[in-house]
Parts: C-alpha cells; structure tokens; sequence
C-alpha cells in the first residue's frame, strides 16, 4: 500500500487531469479541485473487477441480496445503522439523487434550504430545476463553522421551507456535525414539517468526533432520504455507483418513479463489483489511508503555520478537502484565484463557487502523495508571499 507513489493519470480520461481546455484552465496548472484521489483503488477491489474483465461479458446487471448485505454490514459496523433491504435504491451518483428528490419533493419556484458555504452542486440541482435556494449560511467563529439555528428557523418558517438538503459531513468546510447538532436540527425540521436529504458520501473520512448517519432518527425516518456511496472513500467516482436510502415507502416509490422517467434502470456491472468488493474487503485498506490522510491534513496545517502563517487552515473534522482561509492577505477572490493559477500554476476550487461566504476562501483536495502535495505548498508560498 504505497500512497508514496506517485501516479501519472494524464491520458486516462480523467476529468482531473485530461479536461483543462474544456474547463477554461491553463494547461500547465496542477489540478487539486474535484473531490478524486491521485490513489489506486484497493488492490482486493482491483482483483475482483479484473476477474469480472476477465470473464469478458458485459450484459445488462442488477444488484442482489449479497450487494445489500455488503453494504448492510458497513452501515452496520461503522454507523450502527440497521438498513432494511428495501430502503435502497442505486443511482449513478449522489447528485443524481439530490437533483431527483429536489424534483419529487418540491413544486417550481419552491424554496430550497442549504447551508452555504456548500458542494457547489447543492445549489445547482435546485436551481437547474425552477426552484430557489435559501441559504443559511454557516457561522464562522474561532476556527470554527457551526450552524446558526435561529437564522435557520427563521428561513424556514419565511421561506416555507418543505426540503433541506444537508452535507454531512460538511464539504468544503469539514464539518462533521455532533449529535446535539443533528438533534437540533431534527427538531426544528420536525417543528416544521421539513424533509431532510441527508449527503453522508464523506461519512468515512472522519478525523475528529464520530459521524452520526442520520438514519439513527428512528422517529425522523419517514421524513428523510440519506445518500451514500463507496465512491469517495474507495476512489470509484468513475464507476457511477451509490446506495440512496429511503425508509418512507410513498417518497421511495415517487423517487423511484422520477428515476425511470429518466430512462435509467440499471446498474454499471463494474460499479456493482468494486462496491461489493470495497465494504467486504477494505477496511484495511482505508485505515491506511486515513493515517495518511490525517498525517497530510497535518503536513500542510504545520507548513502553513512555519511558511505562510497569513493563510490559514480550517482544520478539519472529516473530508480530505481543505478549506484554507487568504483573507488575511486582503486579495479579491478573482486576485487569489489568478495567483493561484498563473503563480503558483495550481487549480483548486476558488471559494466563491461554494456561495457568497466563501470569497476568500480555497479549496484543496489533499488526496495525493506527500512529496507532490509539498510541493504544491511550496508554489502557494512562492506565489503568495509577495502579497504578505
Ligand atoms: C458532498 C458531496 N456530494 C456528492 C458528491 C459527488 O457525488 P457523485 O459523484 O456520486 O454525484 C461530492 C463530490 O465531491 C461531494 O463532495
């Protein structure tokens, strides 16, 4: 297991790597912006897609009750969660998912509730499909995000809020939102009739605390979908794969139904495979990964500390994304992003497109080797210092 090793990706499709002109990007930037890592997949998932290959038919396939019990067993070990077989429902991607039950569960020009500053795509899914976003933003305060209740409340009840989409844990930010938290939020969207979707793909990178996957509300069940997916933790973004739950069998079935008015049905063979594969058989795997991870998060909160005290890190509670606050260096958002390429000829997802709070702000995928990842750090100082 070498996250050491450092691994050419250019030519292999990779929307990271191979897509610079089509997103507007210089050619010679380094990319540390969508949430992928520069890591092979555990080598236990790579075997059982290659002997999937090797059998050589690719047919039309679907999951069975041993898919379930993979992921039933993960759920179970790690999040103390007892899934029930027939709350899942594959789609091709989480945000697949978010787009459909902003779909389902609200009407044109309703309001949807997120907490920005947040995955970009939270606002996308509602506003590609006629709705609106309320934000309640997330409070900074001594180094740390948290969620304004009262502000939220207050949305809710002003905007008739009926769907809230949650990130948990929190990209960019790096929340991993504590149980009086969630309790708290619970309540109020029980006060309020409000829906809760539930975004827990970074539920396996926690660095501090404990996620608590919101199927523990056993009393919240029918007003609540949780979308999950192997994607992140095991690096199989690309085999289009995750497991959305959906205990209420009405908005289970309406989902459902808005799936196949799409024409989608079926799952990619090799997605099936590799997330069997990853919960019976990663566990090792991702311990691993985690210490190296945790250790990056580490590197670059030490090197910022000695080398560009100036920029600080949000540290992190869970996720392997970084959310680096430059305000202190008073640049504009379009100034940080222009050194960032053209200076220190890096990509990483400016601030602002996570909404209006993150002006100022940088995300970093920290998911590559050390000795790569130093180096970036190093074309940050050079770049930055000049404006300290
Ligand atoms: C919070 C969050 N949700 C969803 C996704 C993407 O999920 P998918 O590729 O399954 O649509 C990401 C990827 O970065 C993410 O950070």
């Amino acid at each position: 297991m070498s996250f050491n090793k450092e691994i050419n990706r250019y030519g292999t499709n990779s929307l990271k790597y191979d897509f610079k002109k089509n997103k507007n990007k210089p050619d010679d930037v380094f990319p540390m912006w969508v949430a992928d890592m520069d890591f092979k997949a555990p080598k236990s998932v790579i075997k059982e897609m290659n002997k999937r290959i090797k059998h050589g038919i690719f047919g039309y396939s679907q999951t069975d009750l041993e898919y379930f019990e993979s992921v039933y067993n993960w759920y179970k070990k790690n999040f103390k969660v007892t899934l029930k077989e027939e709350w899942l429902i594959k789609t091709p991607g989480v945000v697949f998912a978010l787009a459909t039950a902003v779909k389902i569960l609200t009407k044109e020009k309703d309001y949807v509730l997120i907490n920005n500053p947040v995955y970009y795509p939270f606002t996308e899914v509602v506003v590609d499909n006629n709705r609106k976003i309320v934000s309640s933003d997330l409070v900074l305060e001594e180094g740390k995000y948290h969620i304004d209740f009262d502000d939220m409340e207050r949305k809710i009840k002003k905007y008739k809020i009926k769907l809230y989409l949650l990130c948990s844990p929190h990209n960019p930010v790096g929340r991993v939102w504590q149980k009086e938290e969630l309790d708290k939020i619970i309540e109020i969207c029980r006060r309020n009739s409000v829906f809760i979707v539930s975004d827990e793909i970074h539920s396996d990178f926690v660095w501090k605390g404990k996620h608590r996957c919101l199927l523990r509300y056993k009393g919240y069940l029918d007003n609540m979908i949780v979308c999950t997916s192997p994607s992140k933790t095991f690096n199989l973004a690309g085999l289009q794969t995750s497991n959305i739950f959906i205990p209420n069998k009405n908005v289970r079935d309406d989902f459902q139904n808005e799936i196949w008015k799409t024409g989608y049905s079926l799952v990619n063979i090799m997605g099936i495979v590799a997330c069997k594969a990853a919960y019976d058989k990663g566990s090792y795997w991702l311990e691993n990964l985690k210490k190296y991870l945790k250790d990056n998060i580490d590197f670059v909160d030490n090197f910022l500390k000695e080398r560009l005290p100036k920029v600080k890190l949000i540290y992190p509670e869970g996720t392997y994304l970084l959310w680096l606050d430059f305000r202190e260096l008073k640049l504009s958002d379009d100034e940080i992003n222009k050194i960032m390429l053209n200076d220190a000829k890096l990509w990483l997802d400016g601030g602002a497109m996570f909404g209006k709070t993150g002006k100022g702000f940088q995300r970093l995928n920290i998911a590559l080797p050390r000795k790569k990842l130093k180096w970036a750090l190093e074309q940050i100082e050079r770049a930055f210092k000049y404006d300290e």
